[in-house]
């Protein structure tokens, strides 16, 4: 193994010639391409991205150097340098200094130079010229116009070869043609040509020269009438137009690129420019795409095109051509295809034949169309010229018609109308907003009402257009100004502007009547549930201060009765069931009462309930004020979900109107459920006219909701009897335009002036003036959001727990005092705590001081407790607590 390379490393070399041979191709595996283009110049920048675009299937590869196109020895140097590095082919500019060495050296070494600079009279077929000729569409539209006299100004580079046919013509055809050379004039000079053609009426003139000094010369030309220019170029869609549009419509010219084609955006956008690719640009992309194509088919015909022998030899002499520059001089010719600049197509001198040109010209609203020219066809005039007066709209003196319908606010016939005539007749929306766009816009115009009073749509049979939209589509008017919806249908076959109003579908309900302040209203400050808990914790403080008054050794107090029995002297206590609750309203309705608790633990319960009570009263005082004054209006609606949640309330729409179309076909599923409801609800919630459903809802006692459009169910919530209002935001959204008929000359400047309006704010004001300002319902409405609504337990819930904590506080205090005073007794008495116990529940103790006189205290009556025996503590020693609680368990029942 190890020997074996070494062994047949010598004749390697001879056998990979053979391999490559037997395959029948040297197939480069990169194909260089070479560049010539000045600095800067935006043909190379689309030549590196087509060249980007074909890298992977074909492999073309850039060389490319920057040169000055007008100097001959930096040319020969870059196209020497590249052919001896080995390119396939060269792309580049020339200019009229270089173009005839460059001819040479292609002729001569057979190398393919192709170009997207000026077309050269040349019969060199290694040149090839991606620029079209002008000469016979030139000629061509000289005649169309019957032009004779006029004056043809070139730039050397371009020109000449124009000039040359012009004036063989004109020998022939006795035209007078006057010709200026652009190079040699300076600016001044130039004014001073023009000067000088005005005075000898020389109005007729043609342009030759590349586009940056067409622009600059036609910006030389100003506030020249009667001229008319053609311009030799075949970028017309490339030139400033804005700068000359005043020079409109006496500017002719070709255009190569169809700039409404999508591939051109889309180089464009690849290219990251802000601008359209121009058309050198378009034919710099088309000249590469050409390239990549012949050499795919070289490739595919396995055609040896390898660059061997001579390779390189520039300068020599006699010049040795390379002997496969002839294949792919004749792949390339032969390269069929559609490119930006239309079919691309070679003949055998390496001109382009078989294209198109449009042919263009000014208008007063922009370059169009006006004919084309091919080969075989000439010139062929297609511009349909409207009657002059459409064209010229804003020098026209005509009445425009604007067709409009009766709708309030937009369009009403005023109260006293039969006293005006003519657009005075009206008032309204509309009528102000048609006033202020005939003056922004400047025409006059007649208002006239829709003969048949509908908006517009398609008769389904006859497939003619009604209403308004037939009007615009059928000529009888020039403007639409109403509420006319933009729809779809509606634009394909009319115009519309922007939208002057956004509207959408609403709901309108009947305003729910104003609750007055019912007979239990002083109960509506505070929740039920508070004013039911207070009830509980009134009942529970009363009890609570009740037991602990039982326990509370210091609430009992020796009665100074004069008892015969000395044993047993008569203890009372004030807080019996009763008494407690007494002292429990007291304290509640901020009044007290004459008995107090005197235990640590009975104040501790006075003390929280005090605390409760100045809370609650105090908050429910607050709140009082605001309930008893403020009527409120609670809405049952205030969404489409609310809406579409409950079945109280029906809800319909306009029958066969867009509101139902829109519910028909919506996918939401809210609306969806209300279409549901609505399509089989018994009565029909439809209804057959807009006011038809305003009526119904006022008469409907609030059962029944309308849909409509918003600036209408706006304008009606205005309206007397003012008992209607919109709830909940529009369910879709959508816009009323001024409408023209399709390619009016009126749409663009109306389209502006409604924006303009829109931008002034006027629009807005004229829906103000409209709407509210003539409204008959006063501003502010009832639809004040300052709701008081009632406390809720949770704004209060804290007094309460404060309430419990204190009671339940009292009651260990009541424990602590019984257990502490019980055992000091016993102590005292050096008793066993059952004894002292007894004893103290005998009345042994401190005066005062009884023992758990509970079962007592339960049979007793009114607080006044007399306690006989003390039931057994218990086992001594066992803590008290525990004991009172089985104690008072088991005395209940004693
Ligand atoms: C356009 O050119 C024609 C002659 O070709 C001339 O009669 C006419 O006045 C020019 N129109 C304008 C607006 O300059
Ligand atoms: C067109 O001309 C105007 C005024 O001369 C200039 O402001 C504008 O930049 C030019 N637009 C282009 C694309 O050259
Ligand atoms: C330009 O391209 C569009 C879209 O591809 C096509 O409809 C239109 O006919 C073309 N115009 C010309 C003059 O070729
Ligand atoms: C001219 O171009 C069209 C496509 O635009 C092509 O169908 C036709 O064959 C071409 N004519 C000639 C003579 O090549
Ligand atoms: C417009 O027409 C009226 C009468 O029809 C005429 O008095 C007026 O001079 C005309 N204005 C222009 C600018 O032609």
């Amino acid at each position: 193994m190890r020997g074996f390379p070494a062994r047949a490393a010598p004749p390697l070399p001879p056998l990979l010639l053979l391999l490559g041979l037997c395959s029948g191709t040297s197939f480069p595996g990169n194909v260089n391409i070479g560049g010539l283009f000045p600095t800067g110049s935006h043909e190379y920048e689309v030549f590196r991205f087509a060249l980007s675009q074909h890298q992977d299937v074909s492999k073309l590869v850039p060389q490319v150097d920057m040169v000055d196109t007008g100097s001959s020895f930096a040319m020969t140097y870059a196209f020497c340098s590249q052919f001896s590095k080995g390119v396939y082919a060269i792309m580049g500019l020339y200019d009229r200094r270089t173009v005839n060495m460059l001819m040479s050296f292609c002729g001569s070494l057979h190398v393919c130079f192709v170009t997207p600079s000026f077309p050269v009279q040349t019969n060199n077929q290694f040149v090839l010229q991606l620029r079209p000729q002008l000469q016979e569409p030139l000629m061509a539209l000289l005649e169309h116009f019957f032009w004779t006299r006029f004056v043809y100004m070139y730039s050397s580079d371009s020109g000449l070869t124009v000039l040359q046919k012009i004036l063989d013509t004109a020998a022939e055809q006795s035209w007078q043609v006057t010709s200026v050379n652009l190079d040699a004039l300076t600016e001044a000079a130039f004014i001073k040509l023009l000067a000088d053609l005005d005075y000898k009426k020389d109005f007729q003139i043609i342009i030759n020269c590349e586009l940056e000094r067409l622009n600059y010369i036609l910006n030389l030309v100003k506030n020249l009438k009667n001229y008319h220019f053609i311009l030799a170029n075949l970028g017309f869609l490339d030139l400033n137009v804005t700068e000359f549009q005043k020079l409109a419509p006496n500017v002719t010219g070709f255009q190569l690129v169809n700039r409404t084609d999508p591939a051109i955006f889309a180089v464009a956008l690849d290219l990251n420019l802000d601008w359209i690719l121009d058309y050198t640009g378009a034919l710099t992309y088309d000249g590469i795409n050409v390239m990549a194509t012949a050499f795919q088919n070289l490739r595919q015909q396995r055609i040896d095109i390898s660059r061997r022998g001579n390779a390189g030899e520039c300068l020599a002499n006699p010049p040795a051509p390379w002997g496969q520059g002839i294949d792919i001089q004749r792949a390339l010719q032969q390269v069929h295809l559609e490119g930006l600049t239309g079919h691309v197509q070679f003949d055998e001198r390496g001109h382009r034949t078989n294209y198109t040109l449009t042919v263009m010209e000014l208008s007063h609203l922009g370059p169009r169309k006006i004919g084309q020219w091919t080969e075989k066809t000439g010139y062929v005039h297609t511009a349909v010229y409207r009657p002059l007066q459409e064209e010229f709209f804003g020098l026209l003196n005509k009445t425009y018609v604007v067709t409009t319908i009766l709708e309030a606010p937009y369009m009403m016939l005023k109260k006293n109308h039969e006293q005006f005539v003519g657009n005075d007749k009206y008032e309204g929306y509309c009528a102000e907003l048609a006033s202020e766009i005939a003056k922004h816009v400047g025409f006059a115009y007649r208002l006239e009402l829709v003969s048949d009073g509908k908006y517009g749509a398609r008769d389904a049979e006859s497939k003619m257009w009604n209403g308004m939209v037939g009007e615009l589509v059928y000529g009888k008017a020039d403007m639409a100004v109403a509420p006319l919806t933009i729809t779809l249908v509606r634009e394909q076959v009319i115009d519309f502007t922007k939208p002057f109003m956004s509207l959408g579908i609403s709901i309108m309900i009947k305003k729910p009547t104003k609750s007055k302040p019912g007979v239990f209203s002083f109960l509506d400050p505070l929740a039920y549930e508070i004013w039911m808990c207070i009830v509980f914790a009134y009942i529970g403080v009363s009890v609570v201060l009740f037991l602990v008054s039982r326990f509370s050794p210091y609430e009992w107090q020796g009665e100074d009765s004069d008892d015969e029995d000395e044993d047993t002297p008569e203890y009372t206590n004030d807080f019996g069931i009763f008494n407690s609750l007494w002292f429990s309203l007291g304290a509640f309705m901020q009044q007290g009462c004459d008995i107090s608790p005197r235990s640590l633990s009975g104040r501790i319960v006075g003390g929280v309930w005090w605390f409760f009570t100045l809370i609650i009263i105090s908050s429910y005082t607050a709140n009082l004020a605001a309930f008893l004054t403020v009527e409120r209006m609670v809405s049952p609606i205030e969404s489409a979900e609310d809406l579409a949640k409950q079945t109280e309330i029906a809800y319909g729409t306009l029958d066969g109107g867009s509101t139902k179309e829109f519910f028909r076909r919506s996918k939401i599923a809210v609306f969806e459920k209300m279409w549901s409801y609505m399509r089989s609800a018994e009565p029909s919630v439809f209804v057959k006219s807009t006011t038809d459903g305003v009526i119904r809802v006022r008469k409907s006692k609030g059962k029944y909701a309308y849909l409509l459009e918003s600036s209408m169910n706006e304008y009606i919530e205005q309206r007397k009897p003012c008992d209607t209002m919109k709830v909940g935001g529009n369910l879709d959204s959508k816009g009323y335009g001024v409408a023209t008929p399709k390619g009016s000359p009126l749409r663009n400047p109306v389209n502006l002036a409604v924006l303009k309006l829109n931008e002034q704010g006027l629009l807005d004001k004229l829906k103000n003036r409209w709407w509210y300002d003539k409204g008959e319902c006063g501003t502010g409405g009832g639809d004040s959001k300052d709701k008081t609504s009632a406390l809720s337990l949770s704004n209060v819930a804290g007094v309460f727990y404060i309430l419990i904590g204190g009671l339940g506080l009292a009651m260990m205090v009541a424990l602590v005092e019984f257990c502490y005073k019980s055992r000091i007794e016993s102590r005292r008495m050096k008793v066993s705590l059952t004894d002292a116990s007894n004893h103290l529940a005998t009345g042994g103790g401190d005066p005062g001081i009884p023992a758990c006189g509970l079962g007592g205290g339960l049979t007793g009556e009114n607080g006044r407790v007399v306690t006989h025996e003390f039931p057994n503590f218990g086992v001594q020693g066992l803590p008290c607590m525990s004991k009172a609680a089985g104690l008072g368990m088991s005395s209940t029942g004693m």
